[in-house]
């Protein structure tokens, strides 16, 4: 069997990687994954199901449940993109809020989570060519992967993309909180003891902080192209 062509897209928070992650799967017609919303769905259902209660988790709650989670990718009808889903319901929509920002750093650095989360994620490479994007594609989930990235911004700038993605969606939030949670995603994402965020040795890191998306996109396909 070939095996399958993986390109990760690792990085900090609202630093563009889902955008761009998405725009070099349909150029390429690989399939795209967004690690990050499996890990805010996860959140989500620990929030709606009392297993994050008082901004704490229970648990053994937490084991006892998941696997009662499905979580799997595939087209949404309603905008034609490749999407999460949580026991068979699209939910992306309901994963950016402010709340599941809150609370996503505390079940990303739970072991149990990562294994859970490590297998769906290694089933989705054995069928297709993939694009991932999240903080420990490159170094835990795939090491081989044959393209790496790693892109960087700095914490106002991003905090200022997702403040606008936050307000475009509706979202009633201040521009200093925003920024806060980022700021604090970072140092927990980075310091925790399971896959902490890092560059990959072998990564091309990139600032996005004055790219366009298309810049981005040539930066990324002409690395491509010529390795
Ligand atoms: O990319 P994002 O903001 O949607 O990710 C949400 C959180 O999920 C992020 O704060 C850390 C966690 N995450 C992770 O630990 N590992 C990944 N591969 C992707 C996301």
């Amino acid at each position: 069997m070939v095996s399958k062509v993986i390109i990760s897209i690792d990085g900090t928070s609202s630093t563009g990687k889902s955008t761009i992650a998405r725009r070099i799967a349909k150029k390429l017609n690989f399939t795209y994954i967004d690690s990050g919303s499996m890990y805010r769905a996860v959140t989500y259902f620990c929030l709606k199901n009392g297993i994050i209660f008082n901004n704490k988790i229970e648990k053994k709650k937490l084991s006892e449940n998941l696997e009662k989670i499905l979580i799997d990718f595939k087209l949404n009808p309603i905008n034609s993109q490749n999407e999460i889903s949580l026991n068979n319901n699209f939910i992306d929509s309901k994963l950016r809020s402010l709340e599941i920002a809150e609370h996503v750093s505390k079940i990303a650095k739970q072991k149990n989570v990562r294994n859970f989360i490590l297998k769906i994620q290694h089933h989705y490479s054995k069928k297709n060519n993939i694009v991932m994007d999240g903080r420990d594609i490159g170094t835990v989930v795939f090491p081989n992967a044959k393209y790496k990235f790693f892109l960087t911004a700095s914490s106002k700038t991003r905090a200022k993309r997702r403040y606008h993605e936050m307000k475009k969606n509706g979202l009633n939030i201040s521009f200093s909180d925003v920024l806060e949670n980022i700021i604090t995603r970072d140092k927990d994402d980075s310091t925790r003891t399971n896959s902490p965020l890092k560059i990959p040795d072998d990564a091309l890191t990139i600032n996005t902080e004055k790219l366009s998306l298309d810049e981005l996109e040539k930066i990324i396909l002409d690395h491509i192209k010529n390795n």
